[in-house]
């Protein structure tokens, strides 16, 4: 595989990609991505030039993916509305891109016969409750909660569905919370360590038992690169890394690593339909692919994901007023 095609390559999971791949692999990438709301060219800054190059364009438009696909080698598909808070707001965009957009990359990858590899999440499969014992495995049945969620349920199911009736040479990872630079401040550890910095104290929904199991971003790439090279086609790779953490304890650890006291946050509205806790069984991806993350302690990625806020204030301060505005309005 010599170059990818990167959709959502601008977003913060995309991008992380894009620099791991610059890092550890002597691939090209073409990013495809529209710069939604989400996507910052920044984020892409440094990245070597005549190695990465950026297309601004739409997944859904089926002309573009068409060539775009047709000289890559293989798809990594990245590009979707990724916030559940903005699902239950407003579902449409997550309709047009996460199911029509990987419908016509599906259909490109087809006509072309490009490897794809599908990112997806562990919220397809719903939630646990807090004291069950269990965890996710890749049998455990579809049971998504949110707008965001059964969206990206659906183009799991589109994939496996052009897999075995088209052939595509396709596999499928879904991924636990990631944290990490670049990520957008409407996200939960991103807007919590910005209205740090900015004086405002971070806001939990709820009671702030809901547990989210963390994976550093890097340990993500690292995941699906693995899958790329080593997965079996049509199989589905769940990848976590051990990170369970209530989100109160999250917000707690930020608070004392940034110097304040552990009680300075306040508790604002519960997201509807929030899901109680998700966690990661990735037995398979370590024992069948050999994979292991490099972050098992969240204690030290968390500190540098806040150092990089701190030094970082340029890349994220533009998006910060219109965010906070947006929840103040929903009253979170
Ligand atoms: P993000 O919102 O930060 O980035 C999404 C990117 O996709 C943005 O750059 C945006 O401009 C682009 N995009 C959106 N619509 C597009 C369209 N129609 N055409 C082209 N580009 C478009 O999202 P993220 O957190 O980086 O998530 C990336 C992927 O990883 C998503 O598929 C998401 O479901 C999945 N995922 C995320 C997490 C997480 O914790 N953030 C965990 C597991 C899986
Ligand atoms: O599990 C993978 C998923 O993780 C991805 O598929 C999604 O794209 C990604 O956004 C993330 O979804 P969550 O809804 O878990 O992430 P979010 O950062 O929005 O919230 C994390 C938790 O923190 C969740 O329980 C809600 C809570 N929260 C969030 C915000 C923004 C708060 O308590 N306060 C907040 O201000």
């Amino acid at each position: 595989m010599k170059s990818l095609l990167v959709t959502g390559g601008a977003g913060f999971i995309g991008s992380n990609f894009v620099h791991f791949l610059m890092e550890t692999t002597d691939v090209t990438v073409t990013v495809l991505d529209k710069l939604t709301y989400a996507g910052n060219r920044d984020s892409l800054k440094g990245v070597p030039e005549g190695r990465v190059e950026l297309v601004v364009g739409d997944i859904t438009d089926a002309v573009l993916v068409g060539a775009l696909t047709e000289r890559a080698d293989a798809v990594v598909h990245y590009a979707a509305e990724s916030h559940n808070d903005n699902s239950l707001q407003d579902p449409r965009p997550f309709l047009d891109t996460n199911i029509i957009g990987t419908y016509t990359l599906l259909e490109a990858a087809r006509r072309h016969g490009k490897r794809f590899h599908h990112i997806s999440t562990d919220e397809v499969y719903g939630d646990l409750e807090l004291d069950d014992p269990g965890r996710f495995t890749e049998q455990t049945p579809y049971n998504p909660s949110s707008p965001y969620s059964s969206t990206k349920a659906g183009s799991d199911l589109l994939v496996r569905a052009w897999v075995r009736s088209f052939g595509v040479q396709a596999t499928i990872s879904n991924c636990s919370n990631n944290y990490g630079p670049y990520q957008h401040v409407e996200k939960f550890i991103p807007r919590q360590i910005t209205n740090v910095i900015d004086g405002v104290r971070p806001k939990l929904y709820g009671a702030g038992q809901n547990v989210r199991d963390w994976i550093h971003a890097d340990d993500h790439s690292s995941a699906v690169w693995t899958i790329l090279n080593r997965g079996e086609i049509g199989q589905t790779y769940l990848i976590g890394a051990d990170g369970e953490q209530s989100n109160k304890d999250v917000v707690e650890r930020i608070l004392k690593e940034m110097g304040l006291p552990a009680d300075a946050y306040d508790r604002v509205i519960d997201r509807v339909g929030h899901d109680l806790r998700y966690a990661i069984d990735s037995t398979r991806l370590r024992t069948e692919l050999g994979w292991e993350p490099r972050f098992p302690h969240f204690e030290q990625g968390l500190a540098e994901t806040i150092a990089w806020y701190r030094e970082n204030e340029a890349w994220w301060r533009p998006q910060k007023a219109a965010t906070e505005s947006r929840y103040t309005e929903q009253g979170q």
